[in-house]
């Protein structure tokens, strides 16, 4: 492993090693735009300047390899004095958006000014205006005049994704970012770029002026889109979720996430939850507090012949939740009748080549393996043939949180309708759903547990906030429907 000392320590790195990774792997602070660590380098920005011992010139650091013995400093005088006036040019044609601009907060040109910059702007000229507000499709904004033209946005067109639909137009300080022919930014990867975009060029339509950035914090989990299982972040506050962002994820999704994954905060906020338990009576249907609901539906339960209760489960909750699903309801109450519904069984390995999987289920795996450990595993077709028989007289639903991915979702409402009660549990109304009880359930924004991904791999999702704090996890209705209480610690809820 080669050593290298950096600003005066000495480190030992893999071989192969940027120098710009050395310096950020050691907490050392070094300048850069340009480079990211899940593209190609490009080299352009030359902010990333360092010296190193025997060499006559600056040299940028994205584009050295640590060598064995070299002694780099980026904090010798001559060094910061060239950081400075790059950054200088940068900044001739940026314009003083700060303040209206939905990057202020986590600006890359606004925090690298203060860190290595402070210097006493001596151009003259005027700054060249360049087009603002220019739409490159349904869901991005470029600002011209706010680019530095590191050109990370092109790279990620051109490398991750493929489709090529950015480039950067003329030459000089005319030279602007654009699409080709007008053709639309519109991939399904499309708002990565406006992730990596380090300054305020590229904003997000479903995010812009929603938020300013330091009223939010932050927590990591996984997305609940699909099998993959995305490392990201929410961003919240006590209004609300307002954006997911991608979390490096070295074996699963590196640095990116699909667009589809990133619209799963909206499902999860006050005006798009069910926020009381909905139950069916003669006169109508009334309001009830979701765990007062559960335990009336507990006693209703009680009386009936569990060879005629019958369960569909999905693949969207959490390990935990189906563990206590089975040991303290399924099991002692000797209900034989699960059966796993699955969304687009045909498709289910169907893969798009970066990340999105057909299997639109967080936890499809940790369902099956726990349903397979219990002896629970029917086969679809036998509930169809119960339904259709007047065989169940209770149906209990444990519905998908994401719905949107359920395109059966009508067809089966119909075929549940053939059990004489239903009984459904989602975090958000179901159209057209006809239940005797219709229970509020927790999101994956509102819960710890575990999801098993595709491969197999267990990752844990966190709770943030509770946006419906009734609302039950699927521990606690287990718990309630069997009769108990739920315990306040202990319970993975
Ligand atoms: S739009 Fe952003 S990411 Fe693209 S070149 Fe300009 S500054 Fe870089
Ligand atoms: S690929 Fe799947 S897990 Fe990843 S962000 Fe998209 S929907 Fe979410
Ligand atoms: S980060 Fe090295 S040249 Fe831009």
């Amino acid at each position: 492993m080669p050593k290298v000392h950096i600003n005066g320590k000495e480190i030992e790195v893999a071989e192969g090693t940027r120098l710009i990774d050395a310096f950020l792997q050691n907490q050392e602070e070094i300048a850069h735009y340009c480079y990211h660590p899940g593209l190609s380098v490009a080299g352009v920005c030359r902010l990333c300047m360092v010296e190193i011992e025997g060499n006559p010139r600056p040299q940028i650091a994205c584009n050295t390899i640590v060598q064995d013995g070299m002694k780099v400093t980026n904090k010798s005088e001559s060094i910061k004095e060239s950081v400075k006036w790059v950054l200088d040019f940068h900044l001739i044609n940026h314009p003083l958006d700060c303040p209206i601009c939905d990057q202020a907060g986590e600006c890359e040109l606004q925090e690298q000014y203060m860190k290595f910059g402070q210097y006493d702007p001596e151009m003259g000229e005027r700054k060249v205006k360049k087009r603002k507000v220019v739409d490159l499709g349904s869901k991005i904004v470029l600002d011209t005049e706010r680019c530095i033209l590191c050109s990370r946005c092109v790279r990620f067109t051109d490398e991750v994704t493929k489709t090529k639909e950015l480039g950067i137009f003329n030459r000089g300080d005319h030279a602007e970012i654009g699409t080709f022919e007008d053709k639309p930014l519109n991939n399904n990867y499309a708002v990565n770029t406006v992730d990596i975009c380090p300054v305020g060029a590229l904003t997000s339509k479903d995010f812009r002026f929603k938020q300013r950035v330091w009223y939010l914090q932050d927590k990591e989990t996984i997305c609940p889109g699909c099998s993959t299982g995305c490392s990201v972040k929410a961003y919240y506050n006590e209004k609300g979720y307002f954006r997911l962002k991608p979390a490096f994820n070295e074996d699963n999704n590196g640095y990116w996430m699909c667009d589809e994954g990133r619209a799963l905060y909206r499902h999860a906020n006050k005006e798009e939850r069910l926020l009381q338990a909905q139950v069916k009576a003669d006169d109508g249907s009334s309001h009830m507090a979701p765990g007062a609901a559960t335990k009336k539906l507990a006693a209703e339960i009680q009386g009936l012949d569990k060879q005629k209760v019958a369960v569909v489960v999905t693949g969207q909750y959490t390990n935990e939740e189906y563990d206590q699903l089975i040991s303290e309801w399924l099991k002692p109450a000797a209900i034989q009748q699960v059966y796993h519904w699955k969304n687009k069984e045909d498709e289910w390995g169907d893969f798009d080549g970066l990340l999105l999987r057909r299997d639109r289920n967080p936890n499809s795996k940790g369902l099956q393996d726990r349903l397979q450990k219990a002896s629970l595993v029917n086969d679809w077709s036998q509930l169809e043939k119960n339904l259709e028989a007047g065989q169940v007289d209770c149906l209990v639903v444990i519905g998908p949180e994401i719905q949107a991915y359920y395109d059966d979702m009508q067809d089966k409402l119909k075929l549940f309708q053939k059990a004489k009660k239903v009984i459904w549990l989602s975090s958000n109304p179901v159209e057209n759903l006809v239940a005797d009880y219709h229970i509020p359930m927790k999101t994956y924004l509102e819960k710890d547990g575990t999801f098993v991904n595709y491969s197999g791999k267990e990752q844990k999702i966190q709770k943030m906030q509770n946006i419906v704090s009734q609302a039950l996890s699927l521990s606690d209705f287990a718990y309630l429907i069997a009769g108990k209480e739920i315990p306040l610690t202990g319970a993975a809820s």
